[in-house]
């Protein structure tokens, strides 16, 4: 064979492949509106399966987006930990929500996966002014274990949320450690979980501190989610530059991290910009609306003259999936209801 023979088949070749490669991955991961839209239509008639990838993974679900109920029974065999944002702390350290605990659900999801962890979420409300004070009133941790005895049986356990302890070094309010410690004390065999915003800046939390809070939680969830925008840059959710950045910052840490997926967006127009879910995705006429993908942060939007949609797509998910699997991490998402089974049938 002469050099231009070799550079020919070698072309054809390499022609051959890309286009075998592209087949491939538009047959898998679906792009375009109208093919979603398609795709998703399948997927509701698909079994969950087992899991794709084979790291830790939570989700949490709200009473307000009921659709979580129902996805994450059908998809119990994938999810690992789950949980109902049911409960709220308020300043009197008295607990709201035991109207919201669904019992039905919580049968259901046991019985579709008896290995599951249901830890609901208990928001902890706090005011700046009297955060010490409210940490230190012992009414606080006993309002908590009091809760988890009384579903002593149906609960594996807790999960903390206040945005305060993003802020602890700030705050210097290292009494946040010592309750948590007490209350992981007291919880005996039951799991704690915690959550911190994602990092912006390497020097955002002590280094002394993490170690103490990693050590105290089962698992730790970092926000890499909502995303702080600067200036006009208002359109992104979850850059993939970002979520690298904290995967590399935690590395050093060998607790069980997770890291946050979205399952939300939002909508820009002229006027506005809100909350945007996946139902609503399902509903748009997809002949009015191009898919954009954003090099700089690899996401979606989906776009005409007058709307720029910001919502997670299939190759969002599989890329930052991909990367998390890499620095094995878990993940964790926010929020159940808000997603469409596409997405559940990848992860
Ligand atoms: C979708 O939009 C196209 C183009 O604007 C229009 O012709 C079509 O009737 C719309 N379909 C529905 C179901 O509204």
């Amino acid at each position: 064979m002469n050099t231009f023979n070799i550079a020919l088949f070698g072309i054809i070749g390499a022609s051959l492949l890309y286009y075998i490669y592209i087949i491939q991955y538009t047959n898998s991961v679906p792009f375009q509106l109208d093919e979603i839209q398609e795709k998703e239509q399948e997927a509701r008639k698909q079994e969950s399966g087992t899991k794709n990838y084979q790291i830790p993974n939570f989700f949490f679900i709200t009473p307000w987006n009921k659709d979580g109920y129902k996805l994450t029974v059908k998809y119990a065999q994938k999810i690992d930990m789950v949980s109902p944002a049911w409960f709220n702390i308020r300043y009197n350290n008295v607990i709201d929500g035991r109207q919201s605990v669904n019992e039905q659900w919580m049968q259901e999801i046991v019985q579709a996966n008896p290995q599951i962890a249901i830890i609901p979420r208990v928001q902890i409300e706090l005011q700046q002014s009297s955060i010490l004070q409210q940490i230190n009133n012992p009414q606080l941790l006993e309002s908590i274990i009091n809760l988890v005895q009384q579903y002593q049986d149906k609960f594996h356990g807790i999960m903390i949320d206040t945005p305060y302890l993003s802020y602890i070094d700030a705050l210097d309010a290292y009494d946040i450690v010592i309750f948590l410690q007490k209350l992981k004390a007291r919880l005996n065999n039951k799991m704690l979980v915690l959550t911190l915003f994602g990092i912006y800046d390497p020097s955002q939390y002590k280094h002394s501190t993490l170690k103490k809070l990693f050590k105290i939680a089962d698992y730790t969830l970092i926000q890499t989610y909502d995303y702080q925008i600067q200036d006009e840059e208002d359109q992104i959710l979850s850059p993939y530059s970002w979520i690298q950045s904290n995967l590399e910052h935690f590395m050093i840490y060998k607790e069980k991290l997770l890291f946050g997926l979205p399952f939300y967006g939002f909508k820009k127009t002229e006027r506005d910009k809100t909350h945007f879910i996946g139902n609503e995705l399902l509903k748009l006429n997809a002949s009015n609306y191009l898919t954009e993908w954003d090099r700089s942060s690899s996401e979606c939007r989906y776009k005409n003259e007058l709307i720029s949609i910001s919502y997670p797509c299939p190759d969002f998910l599989v890329q930052r999936l991909d990367l998390i699997k890499d620095f094995r991490r878990g993940y964790f998402v926010w929020e159940g209801g808000q997603g469409i089974e596409l997405f559940y049938q990848l992860l």
